[in-house]
């Protein structure tokens, strides 16, 4: 990990997502889930107008990434992953905070995920982030079998968080 690696916050350049990135985001997302996206999942949302993915790039590696979709008024958080050095630098917050301006824009009024209920890290990001639950789904992930709380953020139409 490099000095600015070290700081507490960073600064990174959240863009879109490019084919060029896709190799680096695979292979950081075989690193993150234990039930990775395969990399043609990242070839295809790249494709698809109701698609969208966005990387924080520092230092001229890529650190962390979303993706999201859009469904009529509705959003959905479909993937989220910080490199695990660059975690607690408010990378992912950066990357919500854009992605909560996009789908605004996009007129939705929701943005729904789902996370596993063991992953306390990614529910209190969540949490602190204004998601409340809405239901579970049981059985909803492989590798290992469990299941999904569903979780919403409702959003204001003009609102667009800094
Ligand atoms: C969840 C995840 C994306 C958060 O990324 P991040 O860049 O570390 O998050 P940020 O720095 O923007 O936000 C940090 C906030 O999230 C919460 N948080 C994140 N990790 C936490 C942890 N391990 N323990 C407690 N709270 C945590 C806290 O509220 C924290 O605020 P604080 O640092 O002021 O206490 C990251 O941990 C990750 O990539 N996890 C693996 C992939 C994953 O689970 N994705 C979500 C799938 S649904």
């Amino acid at each position: 990990m490099n000095s600015v690696a070290n700081s507490r916050e960073v600064l990174p350049i959240i863009r879109s997502m490019k084919d060029a990135d896709i190799d680096s985001v695979a292979a950081l997302e075989q690193v993150i889930f234990p039930d990775p996206w395969p990399r043609a999942a990242f070839v295809e949302q790249l494709k698809d107008d109701m698609w969208g993915a966005l990387v924080a790039e520092a230092d001229g590696e890529i650190v962390g990434y979303a993706c999201y979709l859009l469904v009529h008024n509705e959003s959905h958080l479909t993937n989220i992953g910080v490199a695990p050095g660059w975690r607690r630098k408010s990378v992912a917050c950066k990357l919500l905070e854009r992605i909560l301006g996009i789908v605004t824009e996009h007129g939705c009024d929701i943005l729904l995920l789902e996370v596993r209920p063991s992953n306390d890290s990614a529910r209190a990001f969540y949490a602190k982030h204004g998601f409340r639950e809405l239901y579970r789904r049981p059985n909803y992930y492989r590798r290992p079998v469990e299941d999904a709380l569903v979780l919403v953020r409702y959003l204001e139409p003009t609102q667009n968080e800094s």
